[in-house]
């Protein structure tokens, strides 16, 4: 795994833009592997603005999302679909109709994750774009996931429920559960980006570079993929 230590948040957003501009140039209808969270919104930005300057298109670009929650989708403000759309969409030239992410709002919820495991395994993912948890999770997989999963369905921890109460009015309205792409479904992309920012991902950061790899932090698999980038600003870094 290459590791790449930034001086801030802003330098973090464009190391990752870099990586993802070439694959861009050199592959126009390249297939994206997106995440949520606070820390790929820099990244999202350095996106949009090359594309209204016109020098990178989305027009046959797809892309496949990491994780929903279960209970919310599009026009619900907190779903991940809308903050895709918020962030990333609404200021490229996708086509929505290429944009997937898991459904959240299915009856069967066992039926969504079979629906999508389906669609990936008829998708290359050319670069997947990670964020980390606070407890080391990479997507929903939180600590003790199988390396081997594939979309599931997870009961969200106490920890990961604090952590992103921020986005909500009030704790009690962060969904507990959430369908999410597996461990396996995301080491099967050809390149991997992981971002990492702020003090508070220390310990996390740590655990996946230095720790031991095993379930405990999902994502010390990354150190055995082919092609994975971890880019971590100086805070993140601040334990290794
Ligand atoms: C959520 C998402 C993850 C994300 C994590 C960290 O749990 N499911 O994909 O990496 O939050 O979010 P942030 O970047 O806001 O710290």
């Amino acid at each position: 795994m290459n590791l790449i230590i930034t001086k801030d948040y802003e330098e973090l957003s464009a190391k990752a833009y870099e990586i993802v501009k070439k694959i861009l140039l050199e592959k126009p209808d390249a297939t994206l592997g997106l995440a949520t969270g606070s820390t790929p919104v820099g990244l999202y930005k350095l996106m949009a603005a090359d594309c209204k300057k016109g020098e990178v298109s989305y027009k046959n670009v797809k892309s496949y999302n990491l994780d929903e929650y279960v209970g919310l989708g599009v026009g619900d403000e907190q779903s991940y679909v809308e903050f895709m759309r918020k962030n990333l969409f609404n200021h490229i030239d996708i086509d929505l109709k290429n944009t997937h992410l898991p459904d959240g709002m299915d009856a069967d919820m066992q039926k969504a994750c079979d629906r999508y495991n389906e669609m990936l395994a008829n998708a290359e993912i050319d670069v997947q774009i990670l964020g980390i948890g606070g407890n080391g999770h990479i997507a929903f997989n939180e600590p003790g996931t199988s390396f081997d999963s594939v979309t599931h369905i997870v009961n969200l921890t106490e920890k990961t429920i604090e952590d992103n109460a921020r986005f909500f009015d009030s704790i009690d309205e962060v969904p507990t559960k959430a369908i999410t792409m597996g461990i396996a479904n995301i080491m099967a992309a050809k390149s991997i980006i992981i971002l990492a920012s702020g003090a508070n991902k220390a310990d996390a950061v740590f655990a996946a570079v230095k720790g031991k790899i095993d379930e405990s932090c999902p994502a010390s698999i990354l150190r055995t993929h082919k092609n994975a980038t971890f880019i971590a600003d100086i805070e993140a870094a601040s334990k290794l």
